[in-house]
């Protein structure tokens, strides 16, 4: 909140001193070490090697002119020369005040908006949703509602893989073996068992595959009967997706499935070997090495036994058929004339790493003149208590369905047992609440590239670093609220609130941070800069809430005061865990 200030001051002094400084590389962050100060630049020492100036000597001419005493103590220069900034309590007392009534959450939206399209989740039909996509899905929907906070435009697309080869197969089995009563029940269960059941005979019987390669065809080619039980296994996967979608609070603005994209094909690959970036091979069509990238960071080549050969990107299959990698260059040039976005990400597992390097790689080639960013926002596996990827009991991929159920049953076992006295069906959605957001919690607090070890206990206990915690944490910050008429009254605050005792100081400095926080969770796409922040949050919250008495406070200015680091505490609490897709509740 105080940083765009502090740094719009401070580069204003830099340019005063330095007229030829790169402002955009002056910049104001939070101190690492809280003994230097609340906030700190780093930016003059590199400013002064390149002009081979005495670093120190630049930083107390910075120091000169800045001006800044409205908000903080003296600005102090430390070691090299770093500048320090500590926010005067006068200050915090204001901008605490100020949220507390309902000017700001410590956000400034960007003045910059970009547009962002996020692909993530993007099951495929006919199968259920498993592990591999919880991550996409929790992952994406996070970064999109803290793009969307900060003031981005942001289009949510689910890529859904609707048009394959599988479908060959699903056509046979929908003919041979169809239980309707089977389906009716279980739709997405039904046509995996069809999947599996024809996969396995196609491996005996070659005259099943070719039947199966004949049925692809024909749907591909546009037969009426084919297509039409394609799209009621479309309609009847999306039922199941968006079943789940709402009971995790999902949304996407589009779902263009694969499908969506197969009459440009054809196209995309006449376009590619016209500008001789694709070229016939062995019967098939594929984007090889233009050798304009050093050898090790291109990837269209491989290393094999120390020799570089080529690691060609396929868009048309000897059979004629498309590739997975041609349905994504059509993707990238529909969302590029549609959105004409500034950003892409993809929100995939890591196995797809090489796939997107080498489909950026070559629409940049294809179109010269694309700049947006675009982003491959990989994430590490699920792994079980053995440390190998997570499985159930008897060996099968872990369902999403199963999954949010057994977190439904396990969080309402917690609640019921500490709640006996609230109507069940209270404690159902309480337990709904805290189940699902424990799931996704411990989802988003790992580094998104390291596997993580799946453990009920773990992401349900009451303490540590957990969103049932959070969740508890939230509800202590809501107490006074449920006090009424008690607590004091906060429509007419004065310009500043008296913070004096530590700890109403350190949770004022955290709550500043808030903005800045999201920022830098859009610059690195890692929620677990937000997780880490509600942690601490709730940290010094509670240090405040067991030290810093509200009501019994003997003085109405330090009630009131305290009164409001509670409800802003609350709604920033609140507003960070509904940013990571986690729903709170007055009690638990
Ligand atoms: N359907 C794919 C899968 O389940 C993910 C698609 C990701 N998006 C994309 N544009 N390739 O692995």
């Amino acid at each position: 909140m105080l940083l765009p200030i502090l740094q719009e001051r401070l580069q204003a002094a830099v340019a005063s001193a330095l007229p030829d400084a790169d402002l955009s590389r002056v910049l104001v962050r939070p101190c690492t070490n809280a003994t230097h100060g609340d906030y700190e630049t780093t930016a003059l020492m590199g400013l002064a090697k390149e002009r081979k100036m005495n670093p120190r000597q630049l930083a107390t001419d910075v120091q000169a002119r800045l001006d800044v005493a409205d908000i903080c103590e003296p600005v102090q220069i430390s070691g090299a020369g770093f500048l320090n900034f500590r926010i005067r309590s006068e200050t915090l007392g204001r901008v605490i005040a100020s949220a507390a009534r309902g000017d700001h959450l410590f956000v400034v939206k960007t003045t910059r908006p970009r547009t962002v399209v996020i692909d993530f989740s993007s099951p495929n039909v006919a199968k259920p949703l498993h592990v591999g996509h919880i991550r996409s899905t929790f992952l994406g929907d996070c970064l999109a509602r803290v793009f969307r906070t900060l003031g981005h435009r942001v289009v949510t697309d689910n890529h859904i893989g609707d048009w394959g080869t599988q479908f060959g197969m699903l056509l046979v089995g929908w003919s041979d073996h169809l239980d309707t009563a089977a389906l009716a029940a279980d739709p997405i269960a039904e046509m995996e068992r069809l999947y599996k059941l024809v996969n396995a005979r196609c491996k005996e019987d070659p005259s099943v595959r070719d039947r199966a390669r004949s049925e692809l065809v024909k749907l591909q080619s546009g037969d009426p009967e084919n297509l039409a039980i394609w799209r009621e296994m479309q309609r009847l996967s999306q039922v199941q997706f968006d079943n789940l979608y709402t009971r995790l609070g999902v949304q996407f603005d589009v779902t263009l499935g694969e499908s969506f994209y197969n009459p440009k094909l054809a196209g995309v690959v006449a376009e590619l070997e016209a500008a001789g970036i694709a070229r016939a091979s062995e019967g098939a069509v594929a984007v090889f090495s233009d050798g304009t990238l050093p050898t090790k960071e291109d990837p269209l080549l491989i290393n094999r036994d120390g020799e570089w050969q080529a690691n060609p990107f396929l868009v048309r299959k000897s059979d004629g058929g498309f590739n997975y990698a041609t349905t994504d260059l059509a993707t990238l040039e529909h969302r590029f004339n549609t959105w004409a976005p500034d950003e892409i990400l993809y929100i995939t597992g890591g196995p797809q790493q090489l796939h997107f390097r080498q489909l950026f790689q070559t629409y940049r080639r294809w179109r010269p003149g694309f700049t947006a960013r675009l982003e491959h926002v990989w994430f590490g596996s699920i792994l079980g208590s053995d440390g190998t990827p997570f499985k159930t009991r008897s060996g099968e991929t872990v369902k999403l369905n199963d999954l949010l159920l057994e977190a439904e049953e396990r969080a309402f076992v917690i609640v019921a047992g500490k709640n006996p006295d609230l109507p069940e069906a209270e404690q159902h959605e309480i337990a709904r609440r805290i189940g699902i957001g424990a799931l996704k919690y411990a989802d988003l607090l790992p580094n998104r590239q390291s596997d993580y070890v799946f453990s009920w206990d773990k992401l349900l206990a009451l303490t540590g670093n957990t969103a049932p915690y959070l969740q508890y944490a939230y509800t202590r910050t809501r107490s006074l609220q449920r006090k009424g008429g008690e607590r004091p009254d906060l429509a007419s605050l004065p310009d500043s609130l008296p913070l004096v005792a530590r700890e109403e100081l350190e949770l004022a400095r955290h709550l500043l941070n808030f903005g800045f926080t999201l920022e830098a969770v859009t610059s690195d796409y890692r929620p677990n800069f937000l997780c880490n922040y509600l942690y601490e949050l709730a940290g010094r919250f509670s240090q405040f809430w067991e030290n810093c008495p509200v009501l019994k406070a003997e003085d109405p200015a330090t009630r009131t005061a305290r009164a409001a680091l509670c409800e802003v505490t609350s709604r920033v609490l609140g507003t960070g865990l509904n940013i990571l897709g986690i729903e709170t509740v007055e009690r638990m």
